[in-house]
């Protein structure tokens, strides 16, 4: 059986990657599928917390059994229900794709094709809603990020982790290795869970839920 450990929690967790749209038809998006978010909160919600779901866009998955979700599309939409969501939260978990990089204007019409090659997209950066929450954070709440580095060896990504870990200022970061196959549009996960106090967990290869099993062993015993 599952643990409880998580009863009279409240838990707000995003996921899938945020859409910026260039017209009403066209859009930069990024090949998050939002599993590893919703295997998050359907695991915290059976091991008893109240759960808001934030999703971007995901793959075609059906709601979590007793999660709140809650959906929206850009950078900017996702930033500001995360923002009105975490209020009173116990535990903060950005899994969501956020693209760093918004196009600078928004076309009204679709954009047509000519006999001229287009103008150069041109791109502006979107807020990091990670460290915006970091920044906000309630006293005793606990914010996870989570860090999809490339690598040719693991050393490379717990690296970039650890840096990533530092910038950013949340109290634990998901770090796994993404490119060959790994990790996104795909069922299986692994990584570490890397704590600001020093402390390195592995998450050994398996089930986006036993990833999200092993993340919440690591985060209920910090909650006050
Ligand atoms: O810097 P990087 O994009 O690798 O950081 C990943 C972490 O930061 C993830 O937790 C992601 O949800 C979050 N993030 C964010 N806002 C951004 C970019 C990333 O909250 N604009």
């Amino acid at each position: 059986a599952l643990p409880r450990d998580l009863v009279g929690r409240r838990v707000v967790v995003s996921a899938g990657g945020t859409r910026e749209a260039l017209d009403p038809v066209r859009f930069l998006g990024n090949r998050s599928s939002g599993r590893q978010g919703y295997a998050l909160a359907r695991v915290a919600a059976q091991r008893g917390a109240h759960v808001t779901l934030v999703a971007a866009h995901t793959a075609d998955l059906a709601d979590p059994a007793a999660v709140d979700v809650v959906r929206t599309g850009s950078a900017r939409d996702l930033r500001e229900t995360m923002l009105a969501a975490v209020k009173g939260a116990d535990v903060v978990v950005m899994a969501a794709a956020v693209a760093d990089f918004r196009p600078v204007a928004l076309a009204e019409h679709k954009i047509k094709k000519g006999s001229a090659d287009p103008e150069p997209l041109q791109l502006t950066t979107n807020p990091d809603i990670l460290a915006e929450l970091v920044r906000e954070r309630e006293p005793g709440q606990v914010v996870v990020g989570f860090a999809a580095e490339t690598g040719d060896e693991s050393g490379d990504v717990l690296q970039h982790g650890r840096a990533k870990l530092a910038r950013k200022g949340c109290d634990l970061l998901v770090v796994n290795a993404v490119g060959d196959g790994k990790a996104f549009e795909m069922p299986d996960n692994a990584g570490w869970l890397l704590g600001a106090d020093g402390t390195e967990t592995e998450l050994p290869t398996g089930s986006k839920a036993l990833l999200a099993s092993r993340v919440w062993d690591v985060v209920a015993p910090r909650l006050s």
